[in-house]
C-alpha cells in the first residue's frame, strides 16, 4: 500500500495526477485500487487527460455520521425517507405521462373549474398516488391534473391540503415539493376567503400582494439544505412581475381586481367579530385557512408564486352575516371563469 497525502480543501493540478498515476502504476498487486474521500475523487475525476485506468481504479469512502443521542433513525425519518418519498412520487409521476410542467396550480374551495380548460389531460387520483395525502374537504375534489394551458404545460392540484384536516408541516409541503421535483418552476394558487377591507365587496377578486402567516410555520423542524436554506427570504413572497401582469390582464378583460394582504389561520371555524376585527387591525385585507403555507414552502424551494383569492364573506362591523362552507363554495363558483382567465393568460405569458 503507497500512501500520498495533500492538503485539506486541495485543487489539484495536472502535475498531481502524473504522481497519482506513477504511484499507481508502480503498485505491484494484480488488484489496484486508489481510495479518496468523496471530494477528492470528484476533483480527480474532473481531469479529461486521466489516464483510464487509473480512472477505474478511483474508489472513494462514503462518510460515517456518528450520532451521539441515538437519534439515527428520527433523522432517517426525517430528512432520508422524506427526500426519497418526493422523488418517488415525482418519478411514479413522471411515468404517468407528468414531463416537464412549467407551472404548478393549487385550486381553492370552489375554484376546482379552472382545470376544464386543461387540454390533453392526464389524470390521477391522490388516492392513487403512492405516499400523497387525501383531501377530506367537500368542494376539493383530489386529483392531480396535467396537460396544457395557454400553451404551456401544467400540473394541477384540484383539492389542498390544509392543518384543520389534521395534517402535519410535512404532508402540507410534500405536494409542493412533488411540483418542483417535477420541473415546476412557478406557482399559482387560489383560495375562497372572507373579505376584513371594508371596501371590499362579495364577489370582489383580490390579488394577494403579501400575507401574514398565523398558521404554523411549515418549514419548523430540520432543514434538507437540498430542498432550501434554513432561514428563507420572505420580503417577496408574491412574485411583482406576475402581480403586474395580472393587473394588465385583468384590465384587458374588463375584470375589476384588488390587491391586498391575505390572512391564514388554521380555522376550521370561521372568526368571531372580534377576531375579523383583530385581523384587520394587524393589516389585513382578507382571511383564509390556506395558501400561507404552501407559498412558504414554495419560496423556500424558490418557485414564483402568485395568488388570488374570491371574496366569499365579509367580516367587516356591521355587514358581517352568518356564513357556511356551502355559501363559501357557491359564492366562489361565481368568480371561477374570471379567475380562469387571469391564470390562464398569466400562464401562457410565461
Ligand atoms: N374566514 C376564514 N376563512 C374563510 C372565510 C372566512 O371568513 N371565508 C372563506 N374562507
Amino acid at each position: 500500500m503507497d500512501e500520498l497525502a495533500f492538503p485539506d480543501h486541495y485543487s489539484y493540478i495536472a502535475d498531481d495526477l502524473e504522481t497519482i498515476a506513477s504511484a499507481y502504476n508502480s503498485l505491484k498487486a494484480p488488484l489496484k485500487y486508489i481510495i479518496t474521500t468523496e471530494k477528492d475523487a470528484m476533483r480527480i475525476r474532473e481531469f479529461t487527460d486521466i489516464e483510464e485506468p487509473v480512472k477505474s481504479a478511483l474508489f472513494y469512502v462514503p462518510i460515517g455520521v456518528t450520532f451521539l443521542n441515538d437519534d439515527k433513525d428520527e433523522f432517517d425519518n426525517l430528512i432520508v425517507d422524506y427526500v426519497r418519498k418526493i422523488r418517488k412520487i415525482s418519478d411514479f409521476l413522471k411515468d404517468k405521462g407528468f414531463t416537464q410542467p412549467v407551472a404548478g396550480i393549487i385550486l381553492g374551495t370552489g375554484l376546482g373549474g379552472l382545470t376544464t380548460s386543461i387540454e390533453n389531460r392526464i389524470e390521477i387520483d391522490y388516492k392513487d398516488i403512492p405516499d400523497f395525502p387525501v383531501s377530506t374537504v367537500d368542494g376539493h375534489e383530489g386529483k392531480l391534473i396535467y396537460g396544457d394551458l395557454g400553451g404551456k404545460k401544467v400540473v394541477a392540484m384540484k383539492g389542498r391540503f390544509h392543518f384543520y384536516e389534521g395534517h402535519g408541516s410535512d404532508m402540507i409541503a410534500l405536494p409542493v415539493r412533488v411540483l418542483k421535483y417535477l420541473g415546476v418552476e412557478s406557482l399559482f394558487l387560489s383560495n375562497a376567503a372572507g373579505g376584513v377591507n371594508p371596501d371590499f365587496r362579495i364577489g370582489d377578486i383580490m390579488v394577494i400582494t403579501d400575507h401574514i402567516n398565523l398558521l404554523p410555520n411549515p418549514l419548523i423542524g430540520t432543514n434538507d439544505d437540498r430542498i432550501g436554506v434554513r432561514f428563507p427570504d420572505m420580503g417577496v413572497a408574491y412574485d411583482r412581475d406576475l402581480i403586474d401582469q395580472a393587473l394588465a390582464i385583468a384590465g384587458k378583460h374588463n375584470i375589476s381586481v384588488r390587491k391586498g394582504i391575505y390572512l391564514a389561520t388554521t380555522g376550521p371555524t370561521y372568526e368571531t367579530p372580534a377576531e375579523y376585527k383583530y385581523f384587520r387591525i394587524i393589516g389585513a385585507d382578507a382571511v383564509g385557512m390556506s395558501t400561507a403555507s404552501e407559498v412558504i414552502v414554495a419560496r423556500h424551494a424558490n418557485l414564483r408564486c402568485f395568488a388570488l383569492s374570491v371574496i366569499t364573506d365579509l367580516g367587516v362591523e356591521g355587514r358581517i352575516e352568518y356564513i357556511t362552507h356551502e355559501m363559501v363554495q357557491a359564492e366562489a363558483e361565481k368568480a371561477e371563469e374570471r379567475i380562469a382567465t387571469l391564470i390562464t393568460e398569466l400562464i401562457s405569458s410565461l
